[in-house]
C-alpha cells in the first residue's frame, strides 16, 4: 500500500483552470493533476514483486511462446473449460465475439445490465439487449449492512417470459449474457444459485450462456461468504462453479487477474473456437488451439496482442486472484470506505465488489438526471479535492440508438473505483474529508450541460458546468 504520489501541491484554484481545460471531462484529466485517481480499477492495481519477476523472464516469440502456453494452461486449469483464446484486453473479447455470434442486425441479448463498452459492441452491431437485472436500481442504504444483495442476478422469472415472447415473435436470439459482479449494477454479484437457474432456463429454450468474468475472484469470494450452501467450497472451486454450465466467457484480464492488460475468453465448442480464431487473427494477433485435429493443448499458445512479458505478468496475477487473504482484505478496503462514508450521510449503495457507489441523484435532488447529477457530483469531488471518479448513469448510457433520444438511467450514480493493491485506509481517507467539503455546498452545486457529444459521450464529450 502506498500513498498517492502526484502532486497535491495543486491549489483549488489551479484545479478550476484545470477542469475547464478538460472540457469538463475527467477522461481528459492529465493524471499528474490527480491526486487520488479512483476512476477505475481496471489496469491500475499495483503489480507483486513476483509478477515484476515474471515479466523479466518474458518470451517474446511470435508463436509458441513459453508466456502464452502457461497462461491459457493456467486459465483452462482454473475455469474449467477446454479451449481458452488470448486478447489484448475485454473489449477486444467483446469485439471478436460479436464479429462471430450477432451475425444479423435485431438479435436478442439477454441477461443483467451489460458493462457500457459490451453495450456499444452489443449495440454497434444492431442488438437489442433485454435487461433482466432482478433488483434495479437500489436503494441507498438505510442501516450499514456489510451483505452483498446478490443484486447482479438476473430475474428468472422476467428471463423465462421474454424467451417465451421471443420464441413465438420468431426472434433471434443471441445469447445470454451473466456478468459476474455487475458493474453497472454497483459491482453487486451474481449468486451461484442464478448462474445454475439461468443456465438451466436457457438449455430449455437453446440459447447459449456466457459469463463477463472481468471480476471472477470477487464475485467467488461474494459466493463462498454469503451464500451458505456453497461456504465450504474454496474460491477457485466457486470460480470452476461458476463456469460449469455454460458456453462460455470473456474476461478482461486488467480487472481481478491482476493484469496492467490482457484478456481472454473461454469456449466449450470446438466450432465457436475456430471462428474466433479467425477473427482473433484478424483483429488482435496470432492464437492457435487443437480444435479440429487432437494435439497437445499444452503446446499451443498465441499471443492475441498482448506481449509475452505481459502473458507473464498475467499469469501470475491469476494465481494470485483467488488467494482468500488477499480478497478478504481487498473487499473489506471497500467496505470501510463505504461504511465511512454513510457514517457521514452520503447515500451510498450496498457494498459490491471494486468500487463505492454514491447515489447522486438523492444526494444532489435539485439537479435533474438530464443534468447528470452523477457527473455534477464527480467534477466536484475533483474540483475541491483532486479526486477524479466517474459518472454511471444517464450520461454512460448515452442515447437509444434507433430513436437518438436521450435514454434515462434507472439511477444516477458516481463510482469511485478502487485498485487493487495501490491506496492504503489513510489515502482513502481523504475521500471521506472531500466528501465533507461537498457535502456543505452540495446544494450550490449545478448540473452538467453537453456542449459536444460526440459517442461515446461519457468519455469524449465536452461538458458546460457554472
Ligand atoms: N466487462 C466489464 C464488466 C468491465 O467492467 C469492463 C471494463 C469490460 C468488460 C471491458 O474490459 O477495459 O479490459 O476492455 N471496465 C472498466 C471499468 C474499464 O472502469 O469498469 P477492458
Amino acid at each position: 500500500m502506498k500513498w498517492p504520489q502526484k502532486k497535491y501541491s495543486l491549489s483549488r484554484k489551479k484545479r478550476v483552470q484545470i477542469l475547464k481545460k478538460a472540457f469538463y471531462n475527467v477522461f481528459y484529466l492529465p493524471s499528474e493533476a490527480v491526486y487520488l485517481d479512483l476512476l477505475t480499477d481496471s489496469g491500475t492495481g499495483k503489480m507483486s514483486d513476483k509478477q515484476w519477476k515474471a515479466l523479466c523472464d518474458g518470451d517474446e516469440s511470435y508463436a509458441g511462446s513459453r508466456g502464452a502456453r502457461k497462461l491459457k494452461h493456467s486459465i483452462k486449469e482454473l475455469f474449467g473449460l477446454p479451449y481458452v483464446l488470448l486478447v489484448h484486453q475485454g473489449r477486444a473479447a467483446e469485439n471478436v465475439f460479436g464479429n462471430v455470434i450477432q451475425k444479423e442486425k435485431g438479435m436478442l441479448i439477454l441477461g443483467n445490465t451489460p458493462f457500457d463498452t459490451t453495450r456499444l459492441h452489443i449495440e454497434s452491431r444492431g442488438g437489442i439487449i433485454i435487461d433482466c437485472t432482478d433488483q434495479m436500481p437500489l436503494k441507498p442504504l438505510v442501516n450499514f449492512s456489510r451483505r452483498p444483495l446478490f443484486a447482479g442476478n438476473l430475474n428468472t422469472v422476467k428471463l423465462n417470459k421474454e424467451l417465451i415472447v421471443a420464441k413465438s415473435q420468431g426472434k433471434k436470439i443471441a445469447y445470454i449474457l451473466m456478468t459476474a459482479t455487475c458493474n453497472s449494477n454497483a459491482g453487486q454479484p451474481v449468486s451461484l444459485s442464478n448462474i445454475r437457474l439461468t443456465c438451466k432456463i436457457a438449455r430449455k429454450y437453446k440459447v447459449p450462456v456466457f459469463l463477463d468474468l472481468a471480476r471472477y475472484a470477487e464475485n467467488a469470494f461474494f459466493i463462498k461468504s454469503c451464500e451458505k450452501e456453497f461456504s465450504h467450497l474454496s474460491v477457485k472451486e466457486i470460480v470452476r462453479e461458476m463456469t460449469k454450465e455454460a458456453d462460455g466467457f470473456l474476461a478482461s484480464g486488467k480487472k481481478d487477474a491482476l493484469g496492467n492488460i490482457g484478456g481472454f475468453i473461454g469456449l466449450r465448442s470446438p466450432e465457436l473456437t475456430d471462428k474466433l480464431i479467425g477473427e482473433i487473427i484478424k483483429c488482435e494477433g496470432l492464437d492457435l488451439e487443437y480444435t479440429s485435429n487432437k494435439g497437445n493443448h499444452d503446446q499451443v499458445g498465441g499471443y492475441g496482442g498482448m506481449s509475452g512479458r505481459d502473458m507473464e505478468a498475467l499469469n501470475q496475477g491469476i494465481q494470485e486472484s483467488t488467494n482468500e487473504a488477499y480478497l478478504a482484505s481487498r473487499l473489506a478496503q471497500v467496505e470501510r470506505l463505504t461504511k465511512a462514508l454513510f457514517n457521514i450521510g452520503i447515500p451510498v449503495l450496498p457494498p459490491g465488489g471494486h468500487a463505492v457507489f454514491v447515489d447522486a441523484g438523492s444526494f444532489l435532488p435539485h439537479i435533474p438526471w438530464n443534468e447528470f447529477p452523477g457527473h455534477a457530483l464527480t467534477l466536484a469531488l475533483y474540483l475541491e479535492g483532486g479526486i477524479r471518479a466517474v459518472e454511471v448513469g444517464s450520461l454512460m448510457l448515452g442515447r437509444d440508438p434507433l430513436s437518438s433520444k436521450n435514454r434515462r438511467a434507472s439511477q444516477e450514480l458516481t463510482r469511485l473505483a478502487i485498485p487493487r493493491r495501490l491506496y492504503s485506509d489513510r489515502a482513502l481517507k481523504h475521500v471521506v474529508e472531500t466528501f465533507k467539503i461537498i457535502r456543505s455546498k452540495a446544494d450550490k452545486i449545478k448540473g452538467v450541460k453537453i456542449k459536444l457529444e460526440p459517442v461515446p459521450r461519457h468519455f469524449r464529450g465536452a461538458f458546460e458546468w457554472k
